[in-house]
């Protein structure tokens, strides 16, 4: 079964950049230092470091076990682990609705890597400057009126994945990822040093790290583990596809591990390098999508060096929504290539162009298609919703509930290197906790 021409991550530190990539993107930098400063600071982020450690980190762990037995896409991944421990093919459905999920996200995903692409040469060319609210608001809302704009970065965006995709694992992924986060990682701490510089500093450590136990409700336990599954990148058949390309020596646990806590801090950076911003400027920090588009432009267009600054951050914006959008193409381009007679690169453009055409018809809904299509939703929240409430979670659940109850507990021990008690920890939080955990959440957000 294990087929000698799959391809290998070089080393487990390009297989940590790589996931670390993926799960690096839009819900670190924008999302995460919005809800924890909503949600009572530090008590939102202890509960949120409980969600991750009980279900993100064993859905993790169960979907690149999966991945690496497999040696082969997610579908066939499945079909064959689940073939193997004398279980129903039928299991298959779980890589089919990850990889569904994948492309269909990718579509909408680019776009938004689009937004970030424009908002990188906007700053460069200092559109921002001297601005005032009415005139950088009009300028993010003539950009979702114009489908050419929107064509244009979106096009431009997903001709970039391509290329890294259809170099393949090795020179388009590993080449990626390994000049993109040190990148990353260097925006992000010059970033943090000038909000240092703003006098600001303490005030936003004070709105991110003071616990405010009244501010934590049902609601926002909620709120806590549904980021951790998205923040991770669970459900969309990519940590299958990147366990897929990973050898027998890796420690899985402790690799996940790793990759939690470099999500997790580059997650609290982002809020130590926007909200001094934010605080300095006198700025509405409960502007919600805005907060990037709108919000943080207005800043940059009204500061010292605000050029600068605004370039470094969609710079980094960029590059953490490239590695995300790679690791969504991956696995459909996985399937494709090992399904098909095609290449990689036919795969790559197959699947490329399948989802830039659908990508097409999202960025129309925010201009001239934008009547409902189905549900009251056009088509980009449509897909959205799809994907983040019913597709992530159900897949995610799949994964963990056929680790844990499908396949022979001793057998995946072993895998884990877990014995006596630890064994039985992760017997528990696999079979109980993390799947009670995603259907929780499921079912409250419907
Ligand atoms: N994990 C990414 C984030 O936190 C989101 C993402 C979702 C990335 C789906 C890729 C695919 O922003
Ligand atoms: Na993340």
């Amino acid at each position: 079964m294990s087929n000698t021409q799959h391809a290998h991550w070089s080393s487990r530190l390009t297989f940590i950049l790589a996931a670390t990539g993926s799960a690096v993107g839009l819900g670190n930098i924008w999302k995460f230092p919005y809800m924890v400063g909503e949600s009572g600071g530090a008590a939102f982020v202890l509960v949120y470091l409980l969600c991750i450690a009980l279900i993100g980190l064993p859905i993790l762990v169960a979907e690149w076990l999966i991945g690496r037995r497999g040696q082969e896409n997610p579908i066939n991944a499945m079909a064959d682990v689940a073939h193997q421990a004398g279980r129903n093919r039928a299991w298959l459905l779980v890589g089919v609705s990850g990889i569904l999920g994948a492309f269909l996200i990718l579509s909408f995903y680019s776009v938004i890597g689009g937004w970030s692409l424009y908002y990188t040469l906007s700053s460069v060319t200092g559109v921002f400057s001297g601005q005032d609210a009415d005139g950088i608001g009009e300028l993010f809302s003539g950009m979702l009126a114009s489908p050419g704009l929107l064509l244009a970065g979106h096009s431009v965006f997903m001709l970039l994945v391509i290329g890294i995709v259809a170099r393949g694992v090795t020179k388009g992924l590993e080449s990626a990822v390994r000049t993109l986060m040190p990148a990353l990682g260097v925006l992000l701490v010059v970033l943090i040093g000038y909000g240092m510089t703003t006098g600001y500093f303490g005030q936003a450590l004070g709105y991110m790290f003071n616990p405010d136990w009244s501010a934590l409700t049902g609601e926002t336990v909620l709120a806590a583990l549904g980021h951790a599954f998205f923040t991770l990148s669970l459900g969309m058949g990519i940590m299958m596809a990147y366990g897929s390309y990973l050898g027998e020596d890796v420690n899985l646990l402790k690799t996940a591990r790793t990759v939690v806590i470099m999500d997790t801090v580059i997650a609290l950076g982002a809020g130590l390098a926007i909200f001094p911003i934010v605080f300095a400027n006198g700025l509405d920090l409960a502007s919600g999508p805005g907060l990037i588009f709108v919000t943080l432009p207005l800043a940059f267009g009204n500061m010292g060096g605000g050029v600068i600054l605004g370039l470094l951050f969609f710079l980094l914006l960029t590059f953490a929504a490239l590695t995300s959008a790679i690791s969504l193409l991956e696995p459909v381009v996985e399937f494709v290539e090992e399904r098909t007679p095609l290449s990689r690169v036919m795969s790559t453009l197959v699947a490329g162009i399948g989802a830039w055409a659908l990508g097409i018809a999202a960025l129309l809904s925010f201009n001239v298609w934008s009547d409902p299509v189905l549900f009251g939703l056009g088509v980009f929240d449509l897909l959205d919703k799809l994907t983040s409430k019913f597709m992530l979670p159900l897949t995610g659940l799949g994964a963990i509930v056929f680790v844990a109850w499908a396949l022979e507990r001793q057998s995946v021990e072993t895998e884990l290197g877990l014995k006596g008690g630890s064994a039985t920890l992760w017997h528990l939080v696999a079979r109980y906790v993390a799947p009670i955990g995603v259907i929780v959440v499921f079912v409250s957000s419907l």
